[in-house]
């Protein structure tokens, strides 16, 4: 069923056990469409199955107004069409998340799916969450886990579209969270450097940083 003009739509690309949908009551209004891999989501099913059917006090309930889940593999070029064929669309209201995703992907895969979204989405009002990680930051996977990587994403995202782009480092004011008190915490380390550094002058270690990323 597609979602009606007033209801924003929420797409999770890399959504794996990501839970918001059962978790955040302001989700209430929205449609979520979580995309991944159908081993993953078939997974997911069922132990969110077994969570909705737990004893009263642990039973966890969908928060979100409706929720979808997307099976596709984000390196094939059919993944947006899969979304549209479960309810998404693309000329309406949307937040995209990306967590946790993008330098998962091979980098011509990942600017096919930041592409996509700007080529696709533009006559809707559109809002895209994403962490990205700088250059340094794949040698922290030595089995080449990591390949996507944007030093600079808000010079990148401009360029394939995207405006109003908003950057912060994980560790400022705006992405702390309360959660990183150590100065030596790998991030926080690096975050009063400037940019364009790619090792630190103090030890020669890598500059690792995970940029977080507002834009429309
Ligand atoms: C590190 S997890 C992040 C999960 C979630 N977004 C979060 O922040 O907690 C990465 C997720 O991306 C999914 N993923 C990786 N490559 C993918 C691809 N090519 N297509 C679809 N999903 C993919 C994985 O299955 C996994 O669930």
């Amino acid at each position: 069923m597609t979602p009606r003009a007033h209801v924003p739509q929420v797409v999770l690309l890399g959504a794996g056990m990501d839970a918001r949908a059962y978790r955040l009551s302001c989700l209430k209004e929205c449609a979520v469409f979580e995309v991944d891999f159908p081993e993953l989501l078939k997974t997911k099913a069922e132990i969110i199955h077994e969570a909705t059917i737990s004893p009263c006090h642990q039973r966890v309930t969908l928060q979100a107004k409706s929720l979808v889940r997307v099976p596709a593999d984000l390196r094939e070029h059919d993944w947006l069409e899969k979304l549209r064929k479960h309810g998404f669309n693309p000329n309406k209201t949307a937040v995209w998340v990306l967590e946790g995703i993008l330098y998962y992907l091979p980098q011509h895969n990942a600017m096919n799916v930041l592409e996509s979204i700007a080529a696709n989405c533009a006559l809707a009002r559109m809002t895209l969450l994403a962490d990205f990680m700088n250059k340094s930051s794949l040698s922290l996977s030595n089995s080449g886990t990591y390949h996507f990587y944007s030093d600079w994403p808000d010079h990148l995202l401009p360029t394939i579209g995207f405006s109003r782009v908003k950057l912060s480092q994980i560790g400022d004011p705006d992405a702390h969270f309360g959660l990183l008190h150590d100065p030596e915490n790998l991030f926080e380390k690096v975050r009063k450097l400037p940019r364009s550094v790619q090792t630190h002058p103090d030890d020669g270690t890598p500059c690792c940083r995970l940029y977080l990323v507002e834009a429309s």
